[in-house]
C-alpha cells in the first residue's frame, strides 16, 4: 500500500536556539500546544503517509521514542527512528534513510517546518511525475535565512544557500520529494563552508539532470529554528488551534 515513505528530519543542535536548546533537542520546543516534532508529523499523516521515519541525534534522541511512542496519536501502527551521528547537516542526516526507503519515493520534511495547510495535492503531483524531485517554494520577507531559487519564466535555473544577494523573494522550503536517486547523489555532496551536507546541493545535482519540479505552497510557511521564527510559528500555529476550534 505504501507507494511513498515519509521522514522527518529532527537532528543537529539546535545552536541558533540557544539557551533553549542547552538541555533538549530543538523539535522538542514547544510550539504553542504541542511539541515542535508534532507538527511535520501531522502535516505528512494528514497527506497519507504513514510509513515514517524520524531522525534524531545528539543527547537527546531517546526523548522522541518517549514522546511519539509508536505514533498511536497520529493513529499509526509504528514510528521508525534513526540516529545521526554528530552534526553533518540535512543531506547527511537524509542519506542515513536509505536503508528505511528500500528502493521507493520519500517525502521529507524538516522538523521544524510548520504550514498551514496540506500537502496532499503537491504529493500527488510528485506520484504521477516520471522521476526525479519536487521541492514546495514559498514567497518570503526575509530570503536570505534560506536556500532561494533563481528563476527565469516560470523555470528554477538555479537555488542558492542563504545567499547574501538572494535573487528572488522565494525560499525552498524544508519540504522536499525524491525518487531513490538522491541516495547516489548525497554519497557524491562534498560539505560546503559550514562543513555540512547541504540539501541544497540535492536539489542543485536534480536541476542539472532536468529532473527538479516544484509547486508553489499554498497557505503560511514557517520554520521555527531562530527565536523569531520560533515566536512566529506559536503565534500561527496558535491561530490555526483556535481557528479549527471555531
Ligand atoms: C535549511 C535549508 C534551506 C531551507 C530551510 C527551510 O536551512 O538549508 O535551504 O530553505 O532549511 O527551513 P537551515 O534552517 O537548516 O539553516
Amino acid at each position: 500500500m505504501a507507494d511513498l515513505k515519509g521522514v522527518v528530519l529532527a537532528g543537529g543542535l539546535g545552536k541558533r536556539l540557544r539557551p533553549l536548546t542547552k538541555i533538549t533537542n530543538k523539535h522538542l520546543l514547544p510550539v504553542f500546544n504541542q511539541p515542535m516534532v508534532y507538527y511535520p508529523v501531522q502535516t505528512l499523516v494528514e497527506a497519507g503517509i504513514a510509513d515514517i521515519l524520524i531522525v534524531t541525534g545528539g543527547n537527546h534522541a531517546g526523548e522522541f521514542l518517549r514522546l511519539l511512542g509508536n505514533g498511536q496519536e497520529f493513529g499509526l501502527k509504528d514510528i521508525n527512528y534513526t540516529y545521526q551521528e554528530g552534526e553533518g547537516g540535512i543531506a547527511e542526516a537524509l542519506g542515513l534513510a536509505e536503508h528505511f526507503a528500500d528502493g521507493q519515493r520519500i517525502v521529507v520534511i524538516l522538523g521544524d517546518n510548520i504550514i498551514e495547510k496540506s500537502i496532499k495535492q503537491d504529493i500527488d503531483k510528485f506520484r504521477k511525475q516520471p522521476q526525479g524531485a519536487r521541492i514546495l517554494i514559498k514567497e518570503v520577507e526575509d530570503p536570505q535565512r534560506f536556500g532561494v531559487v533563481e528563476l527565469k519564466g516560470n523555470k528554477i535555473i538555479a537555488i542558492e544557500e542563504k545567499p547574501k544577494k538572494p535573487k528572488s523573494n522565494y525560499a525552498v522550503t524544508g519540504i522536499y520529494m525524491y525518487d531513490a536517486e538522491v541516495f547516489n547523489i548525497i554519497k557524491t555532496l562534498k560539505p560546503s563552508a559550514r562543513n555540512e551536507l547541504e540539501i541544497t546541493d540535492v536539489n542543485n545535482a536534480y536541476l542539472k539532470r532536468n529532473q527538479l519540479y516544484y509547486n508553489k505552497l499554498d497557505g503560511w510557511w514557517t520554520d521555527a529554528g531562530s527565536f523569531d521564527s520560533l515566536l512566529r510559528a506559536n503565534n500561527l500555529a496558535a491561530e490555526k488551534f483556535r481557528r479549527e476550534q471555531r
